[in-house]
Formats: C-alpha cells, structure tokens, sequence
C-alpha cells in the first residue's frame, strides 16, 4: 500500500492538470463564442451600452464555471468509469477537506460580491435622473398601450404610437387597467412591469440614433399577450414637435364633421391602422382589409353570418356574446373607447365587406 500511494497521487495530479487544461481551452472558447453572438438589438439609449457591458461582464464571469463543470463530469465519466472486473472496486473513503471547503466557499463568495457591487453601480448610473427630462405616461391594457403626453391646459395628449425626440431624457410613468404587463422597448434596454392599481417608473435617454423600435409587451397577459406589440418612433426635435402638434389636433376634429377628420371616420383604417384607437386587425383575419390577426374570430368566416346589429354589439359590448371556441375578456370593450362616430365607421366597413 505505501510503495503505491506515491504513484498514485501522480497520477490523479496529471489527472487533474489535464481537467484543468481542458476546462481553460474549451472556457476560452465557450467565452469567445459567447461574446460573438449578438444577444441585442441595436442600442437606442444611453443606458444600453451600460447593460450591454454588464451583460458581457455577466457572460466572461460565468461562462468558465459551467464549462469547468462540464469538463470534470464528462472527463470522470470517460476517464473513471467502471471497467469489467471492477464491479467489487472503491475509491478511498474521505472524510472532509477544509482547504478545498475554504476554497470553494471563498471564490464564490467573492465572485458573487463582486458582481453585485458591479451590477448596483451599473444601476445606480441607468438610473439617475437628468435635467429637462420628459414625461410620458403608458397605460397597458389587453391587448394595447397607449401613450400620453402633457398638453396644454393639464390636457393629455394621447397616442397609440410611442414618439419620442432624439437625446431627450424621458421618464415614463407606467401604469395598467387590467393585469400585470411588461413595458419593454428592446433597443433600449429598459423594462418596467406595469402592475393595476400602482404606478411604475422607468428612464430612458434617447441618443442620435433615429427610426422605428419595437415596443412589446414582457409579460404574459392573457391570450393576446404576443400581439401587443406596437412601435417606438425616435426623431428629430422638430419632427416630434410637429407630430405632437398633429396628434393634439386629432381628438378635436373626431368631434367635429368630417373636414379633417377624414382618418378617423375612416372604417377601413380604424380596422388595420395599429395608430388608430382600435386595431382589429392585430386580432382579425379579414382579406378585404389584408389583416391576419389570429387571437379573435376569424371575420372571412364569422362576418357573412352576422347582422349589423351584432357586428354592432361586437364591438362595443363584446362580453354579450362569444363566438364559440373562444374565451370571453380577450376583446377590448371599443364602447368605451371608440366615439360613436368610429363605430359608425367600422360597421358601415364592416357591413360593406360583407356585402361583397
Ligand atoms: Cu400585455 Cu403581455
């Protein structure tokens, strides 16, 4: 026994050395590979690139310690595995090992403290507030958001489009009328739960970066949960202003007649434009209106069958009636959202497809 034990202690420290030599090569890869993939979007804020080299922090910290893992279970199930004739064969009892419990209680340890640290001052930094910072307010609801702006007068200016000028600090106040949804707009990294009955608050700085963004919604809300998806426009000053100036006008004129307010009144664009208060469309197939929405009936097939009276009552009291197959709650109640006059509308679009 004591002329072996030399030998083999040898032989596990190769053994080991090889693990480890392994566990580094394949750590290396496993690092380069993870930072070549592109996990994100473009970056749209100043916050993102802070996120992003978190993230990479994140990926360098822990990428190792899964493939070290990895490379010792499969070395010992190749290298250790029971050969025929040693059925009968044990390793030697051991009884602790306070260096090695010292060391991997210490290294994690420190490991864990030091990414928290990191990640709290990465926080701390998105986070803080700037000066002539602008204000939004985002109501989610099944299955939409919708965007306020203050306007003059304590009036609000709402939209059902996310537009906001380039290198603007903004602070979005985050609320719901139903369930738990998730703010989120990928390319700026920042995501807030918007929770009934408080108000969540999120920043963001808009950098010179300009275009369309996907807002989403990050929370499982309900069965249209992957349809309330609608769009960040990030633009100049100039442009915002304008658009804001357009958008404030907009409830004036649907009030009014028709001069002005031709979009509005208009069924057609009622049913497929995701700007307007009501997006059938994201919900509803309808060929004529070259929607594909699969949440809600299909209206090539349910519309020939209904009369205006009950297109009518669709939307603005769908909980009086559910086609069958599918769930009551999923359909907004438009009644309450919609004027009288865009109801009009979309029956008078609706009745008139049917008609063909
Ligand atoms: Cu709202 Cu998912």
């Amino acid at each position: 026994m004591s002329a072996e034990e030399p030998v083999a202690s040898q032989e596990s420290r190769t053994q080991v050395r090889q693990m480890l030599l392994i566990g580094a090569v394949a750590s290396a890869f496993g690092i380069a590979f993870a930072l070549w993939i592109e996990w994100f979007p473009a970056q749209a804020s100043t916050q993102a690139p802070t996120i992003d080299t978190l993230w990479d922090v994140l990926l360098i910290a822990s990428v190792p310690i899964f493939v070290l893992v990895e490379t010792i279970v499969l070395y010992s199930a190749i290298k250790f595995r029971m050969k025929p004739g040693e059925e009968l064969k044990d390793g030697p009892p051991i009884h602790g090992n306070t260096k090695l419990e010292i060391i991997w209680t210490a290294i994690p340890a420190i490991i864990l403290v030091g990414l928290c640290t990191y990640a709290y001052v990465a926080l701390v930094d998105i986070e803080k507030a700037e000066a002539n910072t602008m204000n939004v307010r985002v109501v989610g609801e099944q299955f939409t958001w919708t965007f306020f702006y203050p306007g003059e007068g304590g009036e609000e200016i709402g939209s059902k489009q996310l537009y906001l000028p380039a290198e603007t600090p903004v602070r979005f106040t985050v609320q719901s009328k139903d369930v738990i949804h998730d703010f989120w707009v990928p390319a700026f990294r920042m995501k807030i739960d918007a929770v009934p009955g408080i108000d969540t608050h999120v920043r963001v700085t808009t950098t010179t970066r300009t275009g369309e963004f996907p807002v989403v919604c990050a929370e499982l809300c309900g069965l249209g949960h992957s349809a309330m998806r609608q769009s960040a426009h990030v633009m100049s000053r100039d442009e915002f202003e304008d658009k804001l100036a357009e958008l404030s006008e907009e409830p004036a004129g649907g009030g009014g007649g028709d001069e002005g307010g031709a979009p509005e009144t208009d069924g057609k664009t009622l049913f497929t434009d995701a700007a307007e208060p009501a997006t059938c469309g994201s919900c509803h197939t309808l060929s004529d209106a070259g929607t594909t929405g699969t949440t809600g009936p299909n209206l090539d097939e349910t519309l020939p069958n209904l009369s205006e009276e009950q297109i009518r009552q669709s939307i603005a009291d769908p909980e009086a009636e559910i086609t069958e197959g599918f769930s009551p709650g999923i359909m907004p109640n438009y009644g309450e959202s919609l004027s009288e006059e865009q109801i009009d509308a979309l029956v008078e679009y609706l009745m008139e497809v049917k008609g063909r």
